[in-house]
């Protein structure tokens, strides 16, 4: 089983948005029993709390659902149990690495890294709807390195070096 955890600050932005995204490529590949994926935020902000309105419409939009979506926190126990740690920015990716013992720190990386270098246009990071308003670009984004995500992990578990 691979597990994926999208993190953010708020986590009812960016980070629901990418798991929602995530979970419906998943089942579309049929991959939902070998493939787990969670949100959580670095912050307490929205503890418990529906996704935002702005991403509810969007994922609407798409035919996702975000079912069972609720704010969390992310927890020290997060860093042990999940096998890739996705950043929605870089400070995100900073506070995920000073949660992390030395040995996880390995498994943290940007939604960015697994899109190909220059589509992204936005430098490293997804920029936040939460100050911009546009759910539409963070779609977008979460859309394009969800989908790399995925590619790279199903790559990865078909080498013959995890048989
Ligand atoms: P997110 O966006 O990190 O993408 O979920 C935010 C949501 C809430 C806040 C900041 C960012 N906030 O300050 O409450």
């Amino acid at each position: 089983m691979v597990n994926i955890l999208f993190v953010c600050l708020g986590n009812i932005c960016r980070s629901t948005m990418a798991e929602a995204v995530m979970r419906h490529k998943v089942e579309a590949a049929g991959l939902s029993d070998r493939i787990r994926v969670d949100s959580a935020g670095t912050s307490r902000y929205h503890i418990g709390e529906p996704p935002h309105p702005g991403t509810c419409r969007k994922l609407a939009e798409y035919g996702i659902s975000h079912t069972g979506i609720f704010g969390r926190q992310i927890t020290h126990r997060d860093m042990e149990e999940f096998s890739y740690i996705i950043a929605m920015d870089k400070e995100n990716y900073r506070d995920c690495q000073a949660l992390a013992t030395p040995l996880n720190r390995a498994k943290i990386h940007f939604l960015s890294d697994f899109v190909e270098r220059g589509t992204f246009h936005c430098g490293k990071d997804v920029p936040d709807p939460w100050y911009t308003g546009d759910f539409q670009l963070t779609y977008d984004l979460v859309d394009l390195g969800c989908q790399g995500l995925l590619e790279h992990v199903v790559q990865t578990q078909q080498s013959p070096a995890n048989h």
